[in-house]
């Protein structure tokens, strides 16, 4: 068979998958984003290239050399700051509309660009680079995508501000992992889309939908390490995919 036409047999078994589902949830990585301008982390010219992870995306990194972690986000939020969100986005804006609280997204993702899109119910699992967290007091606060310098200083109490990020060796917000989880115990369908699903536990959600009964899709680029879990491939950029598969559940 020619990719087109199984990626055409795909999109007809997705979108019946989704025409019986009444609890949809979906797992977004950097992959979504991509089409945006957004790089994702292991690409050859991915985010993880040039940088070494211990040094900007872990506690100890912080501790050791802040304003280095801090150009690094300034950077990111600045980038963020240039794009838009893609079709992709926009078509899981769409799917929600079609299954209300039913619907869930669960993204690793950290530039706030599904919620720009107009999606509302989003768990931010790796946390978001428009808010900062206190080192002192905890307190969080939306700052938006300016540059912040070197030494952001918390409002509530002056201490020294950190992008509220999950970095590697750090826990998951623990109420908003519990609820990603639960998405995926309930889901009929789970879609994965745009992730190498080898961070963990983010990727958890897809042996747990699965095991609890749930069709998988997987909207990748490539085959990926969530490949051996999903029941259909939606092989090609989420930005033509997503669109797609909207256009035929409609049909
Ligand atoms: P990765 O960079 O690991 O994977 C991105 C995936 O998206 C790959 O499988 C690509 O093939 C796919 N992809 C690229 N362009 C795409 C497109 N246009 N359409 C569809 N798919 C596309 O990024 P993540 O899986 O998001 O964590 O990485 C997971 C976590 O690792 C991140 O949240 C981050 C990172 O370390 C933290 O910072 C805590």
């Amino acid at each position: 068979m020619t990719a087109d036409r199984e990626l055409e047999s795909e999109l007809a078994r997705a979108a019946e998958a989704l025409k019986w589902a009444t609890r949809v949830a979906v797992l977004t990585g950097a992959g979504v984003s991509a089409e945006s301008g957004v790089p994702t982390f292991r690409a050859s010219d991915g985010l993880w290239e040039g940088h070494r992870i211990e040094e900007v995306a872990t506690p100890m990194g912080f501790a050791k050399n802040p304003e280095l972690v801090w150009q690094f986000y300034n950077g990111r939020r600045e980038n963020v700051a240039k794009v838009q969100p893609n079709p992709g986005h926009r078509a899981l804006v769409e799917l929600e509309g079609r299954y209300g609280d039913g619907f869930t997204l669960v993204t690793q993702n950290v530039d706030g660009l599904h919620q720009q899109a107009g999606s509302r119910n989003v768990l931010e699992i790796h946390g978001s680079l428009r808010r900062t967290r206190c080192t002192s007091c905890s307190a969080i606060e939306e700052r938006g995508l300016k540059n912040l310098g070197d030494r952001p200083i918390c409002s509530a109490c002056g201490g020294f501000q950190r992008p509220d990020i999950v970095w590697f060796h750090e826990a998951l917000p623990v109420d908003i992992w519990e609820a990603a989880q639960m998405a995926a115990h309930e889901c009929n369908v789970l879609l994965v889309v745009g992730t190498s699903a080898v961070v963990y536990p983010a990727a958890s959600v897809i042996p747990i939908a699965k095991a609890n009964g749930a069709t998988v899709i997987e909207c990748n680029l490539t085959r990926t390490d969530a490949s051996h879990a999903a029941d259909i491939g939606l092989y090609g950029p989420s930005g033509e995919t997503l669109p797609k598969l909207l256009a035929k559940l409609a049909g």
